[in-house]
């Protein structure tokens, strides 16, 4: 489980500190996928960086099963993401001189993972190995990404506005891969969005109004990605 308590986080100092986070609580049960869902600016990407380990509160905790990691040094956090989470972006940071097949492979070799091939056959990429990114579609280039977080095994997934870059077609098939293998494989996902939409195929959606949570609620029945209105 993962317990977000009371959290505070402030950008600057002085006269222009900015609270960002203003004690946001709330837990996520093992094999969850929770939406975190509000309006640009509300502090959802600080919110999702605090708690997966890249950035420190300056207030409050986060804990992993049991486990503070809110108390550990720099060096602990690192070991902590290598070990515990993966991460999608809406950009995708693929390395650009390696094949799709080397790109999984970095994620992969950092779980010592050497089955690494059928994730990218799952998110339907194993006629690309060699591909180099340029030379795929913005759909495939996130559906590499996917494979890159998946092939290291996290324990929980991040995603942050993960179809922001995509149009309605490719951005529904990145969310049915997404969601298929999460109900896969098993691990627990916290996606960022600002859409509405997609909140309807989470368990559970966390609203955030301006650095605070303002409603959370669980979904009675929960949407497919070809479900939901785009
Ligand atoms: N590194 C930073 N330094 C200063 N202000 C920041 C920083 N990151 C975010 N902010 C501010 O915090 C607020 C919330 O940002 P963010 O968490 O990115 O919101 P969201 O992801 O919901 O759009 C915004 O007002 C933003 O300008
Ligand atoms: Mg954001």
């Amino acid at each position: 489980m993962i317990e977000i308590k009371d959290v505070v986080k402030r950008y600057g100092a002085g006269e222009s500190c900015v609270e960002v986070l203003k004690g946001v609580s709330f837990n996520i049960e093992d094999g969850r996928f929770a939406v975190i869902l509000g309006a640009s600016g509300s502090g959802k990407s600080t919110l999702l960086n605090v708690a997966s380990g890249l950035d420190k509160p300056d207030g409050g905790s986060v804990i992993y099963d049991g486990e503070n990691i809110s108390l550990y040094d720099d060096k602990q956090l690192t070991q902590f993401r290598k070990n515990k989470v993966g991460f999608i972006f809406q950009q995708y940071y693929l390395l650009p001189h390696l094949s799709v097949e080397q790109n999984v492979k970095l994620g992969a070799d950092l779980a010592k993972n050497e089955d690494y091939k059928s994730i990218i056959t799952a998110v339907g990429l194993g006629d690309k190995l060699r591909k180099r990114p340029s030379s795929l579609s913005g759909g495939e280039q996130q559906r590499v990404a996917i494979a890159r977080a998946l092939a290291k095994k996290p324990q929980v997934l991040f995603l942050d506005e993960p179809t922001g870059a995509l149009d309605e077609q490719t951005g529904r098939q990145a969310l049915d891969y997404i969601c298929g293998l999460q109900k896969e494989l098993g691990f627990t996902m916290i996606m960022v969005t600002h859409n509405r939409n997609i909140a309807e195929m989470a368990d559970i959606v966390v609203c955030m109004n301006s650095g605070r949570i303002s409603e959370i609620y669980q979904n009675q029945t929960v949407k497919s990605a070809y479900e939901i209105g785009w």
